[in-house]
């Protein structure tokens, strides 16, 4: 029966080598190439697809050893076996070194020479086998890792256009609130602009104080919304011309919760809310909505609230038709610092008084 297995022999064409040849191609079936020379073998060797090569011991000088070498660089899973004149257990150490098989030697036992041919090209096989799943591996890899590069370009590229859409959102939100405060603000002529004024103080009063453009931007917007809660009161109360009743100011007094309420849904406006809600609170705890005290009051509400007294002050209101001076405003705000407002914040307020 034929068998699968190509087998390259080279050697000299001696009575030995010829036994062999025949056992292998009648006796196995295989499927034999024969070469004399160290030379013809090595070209035969690139021109088929052999799946073990036999050196015979005569060829097995430098060139032969060399050409172990030749084999083993152009396929590294090439199956060598060594046939033998006599074993030299130093010669078989370095034939091992050159990374062959295995070796047979005379006398020749036919049974061991065919099942080292058998095992030779199995593992042949097995080593082919090996070779290309590992080739097909690297080459899933490479797509798997193609396909991640491409997977990754596609969630960077909507996560940018999310977070535009994000951003435009919150733009748009924000330019809303804004327009909803304006509205509040220009609801009484006499406050017309006051949360614009407020914030340009308040933001010269932080940016003394040395704090960072992040809270500084929250402070503004803080102070661009602080009144925002008036939407929900009356404009009877709001624009009394005289003295307000304690129901009345009870009203005047929830307008920070009111704000910071409708303001609690916009997630992206949190540093803002807290600013919103303690605008009114003073430094010794007489403030509301909740007479907050000291350091329990947000920083960039103290400085709000310094900003937001000072504009109130200078402007004209429904009831006291004529504003303080400049110099009085400037004068009550030291006069109150430590009780209604936090020194310190009163004391950067003082430096930025020629920017007012
Ligand atoms: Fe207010
Ligand atoms: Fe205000």
């Amino acid at each position: 029966m034929m068998k699968t297995g190509r087998v390259l022999f080279i050697c000299k064409n001696d009575e030995i080598s010829r036994y062999l040849r025949e056992q292998l191609s009648f006796e196995g079936g295989y499927s034999v190439i024969f070469e004399e020379s160290a030379d013809s073998g090595l070209s035969a060797f690139h021109k088929n697809a052999v799946d073990i090569v036999i050196i015979k011991p005569d060829l097995l000088d430098a060139k032969s050893l060399g050409l172990i070498k030749e084999f083993k660089k152009i396929d590294q899973d090439c199956v060598v076996i060594a046939c033998l004149d006599e074993v030299k257990p130093e010669l078989l150490e370095y034939l091992f070194s050159l990374g062959i098989y295995d070796f047979i030697a005379k006398p020749i036992n036919l049974e061991r020479f065919f099942f080292l041919v058998k095992k030779g090209i199995e593992l042949h096989d097995l080593m082919l086998a090996h070779r290309r799943f590992t080739q097909g591996l690297k080459e899933n890899n490479t797509s798997l890792e193609k396909q991640n590069m491409l997977l990754a370009k596609r969630i960077e590229d909507s996560t940018r256009n999310l977070t535009r859409l994000y951003e435009d959102l919150r733009s748009t939100y924000m330019r809303t609130i804004k327009v909803l405060a304006q509205a509040i603000d220009a609801r009484d002529h006499y406050t017309h602009s006051h949360s614009e004024s407020v914030a340009r103080y308040a933001t010269l009063i932080a940016s003394e104080l040395g704090l960072c453009a992040k809270d500084i931007e929250a402070i503004r917007q803080a102070s661009e919304l602080h009144d925002l809660g008036k939407i929900g009161i009356e404009d009877s109360i709001l624009m009394k011309p005289g003295a307000l009743t304690s129901e009345e100011w009870a009203q005047i007094r929830k307008h920070p919760l009111i704000g910071a309420q409708i303001l609690e849904p916009l997630t992206f406006l949190n540093d803002v809310i807290d600013l919103v809600r303690q605008h009114h609170e003073h430094y010794d705890g007489s403030g509301y909505p909740e007479g907050r005290k000291g350091s329990d009051i947000h920083l960039g509400a103290r400085i709000l609230h310094i900003a937001d007294a000072y504009e109130a002050m200078c402007s004209a209101r429904s009831y006291r038709k004529i504003p303080l001076t400049k110099d009085a405003a400037i004068e009550e705000i030291k006069k109150n610092s430590g009780t209604q407002f936090d020194p310190k914040a009163v004391e950067a307020f003082l430096k930025i008084t020629d920017k007012l």
